[in-house]
């Protein structure tokens, strides 16, 4: 009888059951480093965003909401309602809990999605305006 090759041989049983362990580990390793992977790019992504002079100078400053509303009423509200509720452009409440500070400044002042605009705030203006969009 060969004894390597016996289905019913408990030395092969247990190379069986080697073999089945050795992939599991490594699907588990490479989920972990798979993981690791995204943290690290989302780390670096914010890094990367708040890195920029523009959006540093922004979130140094104490933003005045008040003022915020002003500057929102003249410029956004034809397209987003005057409660920024939305018209044209989608409704804001809420939108800092779904949004970081940096992409909130990113998206006033980038000009990606039209037709929203793209605004050139000044620091200050911009941090008011923060302010604002954090509590509507
Ligand atoms: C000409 C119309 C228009 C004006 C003016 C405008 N927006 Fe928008 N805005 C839009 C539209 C349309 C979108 C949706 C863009 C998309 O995601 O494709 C948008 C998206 C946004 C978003 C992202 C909403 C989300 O759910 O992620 C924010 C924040 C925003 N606008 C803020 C502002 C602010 C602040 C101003 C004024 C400084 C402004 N917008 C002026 C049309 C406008």
């Amino acid at each position: 009888m060969n004894f390597c090759t016996s289905p019913l041989s408990p030395l092969n049983n247990q190379i069986a059951e080697i073999e089945l362990d050795i992939p599991f580990q490594r699907v588990a390793l490479a989920v972990i480093a798979g993981l690791l992977l995204i943290g690290l790019a989302i780390y670096g992504f914010t890094q990367w965003q708040t890195s920029d002079p523009y959006i540093r100078s922004v979130l140094s400053l104490e933003g005045q909401r008040s003022h915020g509303q002003e500057i929102f009423q003249m410029n956004c509200a034809g397209c987003h309602g005057i409660q920024a509720d939305g018209l044209v452009g989608p409704t804001l409440h809420g939108v800092a809990t779904r949004r970081t500070p940096a992409s909130l400044i990113e998206q006033v002042t980038s000009g990606k999605t039209p037709p929203m605009p793209q605004f050139q705030p000044k620091p200050q203006e911009m941090a008011d305006l923060l302010a604002y969009l954090s509590q509507v």
